[in-house]
């Protein structure tokens, strides 16, 4: 199916239907534009279902008391897998009360101070593989940039063993196919339960052994938040953890890839860029997250009836939530394709959600960003990206580019 495909021509259900299959993947802002285009509450009743593409009301939908989140449950076979075993616990999965204990004790440990520290870690570790990078000649930018940065700077801030770091992008690969993953094969569904096993293995005798010999880092904050309070149990401290590592990194890599071609596509916005990266970088991680958003989007259900725009949503309507959809929406942002670095409300978009579950790694994805553009643009303003064909991974939620061959001059 394509985007001149005539049931993207019709009404809301055939759209709905377009969605679900994934066919908007091939082109996301051209399907949103035209889901919008219908409305920016695209509800199909017999379905129980909505797709949000306006700015509004995302927003109001993620901040409204009458949503919960969906809830990591699925059928009796996958209740019992190692793999809702691992992801049940984690906040994102949580509302209300649950996820305001969750979230704070995490938060406890994910300080401003601890974000601080790491300024100086992720400037050298960019250098460092930037400097790689140059002596490789022509690289796959995502392999030896965009993933090893967030992958080695959460891995640090955790606690963990660097020389687990090949371990830890492997595993999150497979909670990444969990929270999003498309064309899940039997095999691979195999590999991902056994790498959920491992994981949970890795981790609780991890956190027993911090227990009982803290050592610097998140995790032992974590687990030291848990004998102060008494409240994290082992399973929710892994779950949470894990979710750290894979929140931490799948995220940012996209959107380091991301800005790496988007960069080279617009010349003169890399120009601009590169005149000035320290002042400019801060500004323009914003615009790159509106313009990419890494999260595509996310789920929600409402648990009463819920007015949006001018649609009434009755209690148990499932949300599709598009954050790429409002960061395109032209009632908010004037000329909503184009990447402006300077645009004077980049801010305002919803690329780390809204409400409650508004991202927790903001800020260490805002550093991340910003210092590795500084660093990117201060030595090398003239990167290069041969022509190739470009490849997206597989995934609903998550969107970053399989490879991106480029040589930094
Ligand atoms: C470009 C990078 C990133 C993007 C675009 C991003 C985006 C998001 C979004 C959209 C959500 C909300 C999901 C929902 O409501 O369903 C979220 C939640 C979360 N993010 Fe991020 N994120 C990024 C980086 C990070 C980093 C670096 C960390 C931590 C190290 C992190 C940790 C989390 C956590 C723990 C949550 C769950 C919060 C909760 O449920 O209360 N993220 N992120």
């Amino acid at each position: 199916m394509t985007l001149q495909d005539p049931a993207l021509r019709s009404g809301p259900a055939a759209l709905l239907d377009a969605f679900w299959q994934g066919t908007h993947l091939a082109d996301p802002p051209a399907f949103l534009d035209r889901a919008r285009e219908v409305s920016p509450v695209l509800f199909d009743p017999a379905r129980g279902h909505a797709l949000l593409t306006g700015h509004a009301e995302v927003s109001a939908a993620l901040k409204s008391p009458l949503v919960r989140t969906t809830k990591y449950e699925g059928g009796e076979a996958f209740r019992a897998s190692e793999s809702h075993a691992l992801m049940s616990p984690m906040m994102l999965f949580h509302d209300g009360p649950s996820h305001t204990r969750l979230r704070s004790l995490a938060g406890r440990a994910f300080t401003p101070r601890v974000l601080e520290e790491s300024r100086e870690f992720i400037g050298s570790l960019t250098d460092e593989l930037l400097d790689g990078a140059r002596r490789q000649g022509e690289v796959d930018g995502v392999a030896a940039l965009a993933v090893p940065l967030p992958v080695t700077v959460i891995v640090r801030m955790l606690g963990l063993s660097g020389t687990d770091a090949e371990r830890f992008r492997e595993w999150s690969a497979s909670v990444a196919d969990l929270i999003g993953g498309l064309d899940v094969t039997p095999e691979r569904w195999a590999q991902v339960e056994a790498d959920a096993r491992a994981m949970r293995g890795y981790f609780r005798t991890l956190a027993d052994d911090l227990r009982a010999h803290p050592q610097p880092g998140l995790l032992s904050a974590l687990a030291a938040a848990q004998d102060e309070g008494g409240r994290l149990s082992g399973e929710e401290l892994l779950a949470n953890a894990v979710l750290l590592l894979v929140a931490g990194h799948e995220t940012t890599s996209n959107l380091i890839s991301g800005s790496l071609h988007a960069l080279h596509e617009q010349p003169e916005q890399r120009a601009w860029l590169a005149e000035n990266p320290g002042e400019r970088a801060g500004g323009a991680v914003e615009e790159l997250l509106r313009f990419l958003s890494p999260v595509q989007g996310t789920g929600r259900v409402t648990t009463g009836p819920l007015t949006l725009g001018e649609t009434e949503l009755p209690a148990g309507t499932f949300l599709s939530v598009s954050l790429a959809g409002a960061n395109r929406d032209p009632r908010v942002f004037a000329d909503p394709h184009a990447l402006d670095l300077a645009r004077p409300n980049a801010r305002a978009h919803l690329g780390f959600a809204a409400g409650a579950h508004y991202c927790l790694g903001a800020g260490l994805a805002r550093l991340e960003g910003s210092v590795f553009l500084t660093r990117l643009l201060t030595r090398f303003p003239h990167y290069r990206v041969p022509e190739q064909p470009l490849a997206y991974r597989p995934n609903f939620t998550l969107r970053g580019l399989r490879e991106l061959r480029l040589h930094l001059r």
